[in-house]
């Protein structure tokens, strides 16, 4: 299929700065897009590049998907899949009603509410709310849940509108969303517009330098557009007039800075700003060398993953997938990994079962058949959730079943 309405911009998205390429992923079709087996020959494909801008340091791909073909109506992520991320998403909307929503009838705003795992606790606190999302299939799920919703992208045109309506909000929040959306000039005027004098702009998203230091390149996908650092967040709220006042690092998703913005001089700055800008010099990544160094690290985890599953395969083993994961669009279509090498994908999302992995077509499966499964090796695509997997999964282990891991090195255990 053609490639003809992706942008190829080798300009920085952000300040129009140069970009200095540092890894291309060759060919890839969009992470989320499960086909069907009459849609196999109808896929969508685009070159994944990754470059860094040498004015801004913003870390972001070279090609713009269309945001239309990544959410819609069918967009099949769903956030609460995860009985981690339930209890994170929890977590985040109270400390939220104890520390920003203390005022007279506070409003929040999320932008990416998806099936409103984070917006049920506020919605149930009774307080003001309203969820953003373009992909309407989430959305209804969220408004089942009794939050409110607008099944539409957030942009500045939009957060004039929910100004009017609503007045200013004292949060605007956004976990896993920021980082996907290329035209961050259009979202963050339309915070600032949003915000009230001394609200907050919060969001979460995994972080460049876990990215490095593991050699995760799948986070690198179709949606995936920017790869925040402080630096890199420092400097594109300055243009904005907005202050990067506090980050801290969470756990999940691989690794994830939560990143406060606020108008600029409206909040102190904090101590963590600090010290994670400094780190991240310390670490040279204002420079070409730790992206030099991630780009051989990924080439080397290709040969080795491949490696290891055609000496399984030469050994009769069965080896079968563990979550149908966006990030493993990268993995399959960049080490070329096929049914002959893993058979199956086993998933609890009931829309992506019975379809077939985007690129490689690789069946996926509901989780009931894992248990039935006699695989005798796991390669675990959804590896952030490790540890709640492995939990779930004591049973694989107990009859002699083995997890393949891969970074920051491939591993059976
Ligand atoms: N916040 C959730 C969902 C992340 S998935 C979580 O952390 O799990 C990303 C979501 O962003 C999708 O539901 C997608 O539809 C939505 N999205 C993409 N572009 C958007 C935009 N411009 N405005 C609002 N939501 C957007
Ligand atoms: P996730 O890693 O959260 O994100 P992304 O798609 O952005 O890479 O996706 C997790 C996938 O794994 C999702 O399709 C649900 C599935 N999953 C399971 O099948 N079982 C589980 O126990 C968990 C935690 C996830
Ligand atoms: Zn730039």
């Amino acid at each position: 299929m053609s490639t003809a309405e992706v942008s190829h911009d080798r300009t920085c998205r952000i300040c129009g700065g140069d970009l200095d390429v540092f890894l291309d992923l060759g060919r890839q079709p969009l992470s989320d897009a499960f086909v069907t087996r009459e849609g196999v020959d109808d896929e969508y494909f685009f070159d994944l590049v990754v470059a860094r801008c040498l004015g801004c340091l913003m870390v972001q791909l070279v090609d713009e998907v269309p945001r239309e073909r990544m959410f819609h109506a069918d967009y099949p992520y769903r956030s609460s899949g995860s009985s981690v991320m339930r209890g994170h998403f929890e977590d985040v909307a109270r400390r939220m009603l104890e520390t920003e929503l203390t005022g007279d009838d506070p409003f929040v705003v999320e932008i990416g509410s998806n099936d409103g795992v984070m917006l049920r606790t506020i919605a149930e606190a009774g307080v003001r709310h309203l969820g953003v999302d373009p992909s309407s299939g989430v959305a209804q799920s969220a408004e089942q849940a009794g939050v409110r919703i607008l099944a539409d992208f957030f942009e500045e045109a939009r957060a004039k509108e929910i100004r009017q309506a609503d007045g200013p909000a004292d949060v605007i929040f956004a976990a896993n969303t920021f980082c996907h959306i290329p035209y961050v000039d259009s979202v963050l005027a339309g915070v600032r517009e949003l915000l009230s004098d001394t609200g907050v702009f919060v969001f979460e998203d995994p972080y460049i330098g876990d990215i490095l230091e593991k050699g995760s390149f799948d986070q690198i996908y179709d949606e995936h557009f920017y790869f925040f650092g402080a630096s890199s967040v420092t400097r594109m709220a300055q243009r904005h007039g907005l202050e990067l006042v506090d980050v801290e690092r969470l756990p999940v998703h691989g690794g994830e800075v939560r990143y406060t913005l606020a108008r600029e001089g409206a909040r102190e700055v904090s101590r963590a700003v600090e010290d994670l800008l400094a780190e991240e010099e310390r670490r040279r990544m204002h420079t070409s060398e730790p992206y030099e160094a991630f780009a051989q690290h990924v080439h080397d985890l290709r040969v080795q993953l491949r490696k290891v599953l055609e000496d399984l395969r030469a050994t009769g083993a069965r080896v079968v997938g563990y979550g149908a994961t966006a990030k493993s669009a990268t993995i399959n279509n960049f080490c070329d990994i096929t049914t002959d090498l893993v058979s199956v994908v086993y998933d609890t999302t009931p829309e992506k079962q019975g379809r077939l992995t985007p690129g490689k077509h690789l069946p996926v499966e509901a989780m009931s058949g894992f248990r039935e499964d006699h695989a005798t090796h796991v390669l675990l695509y959804a590896w952030n959730h490790e540890a709640e997997i492995r939990a779930n999964e004591r049973a694989f282990e107990e009859r002699g079943g083995k997890w393949i891991t891969f970074f920051p090195e491939v591993r059976i255990s």
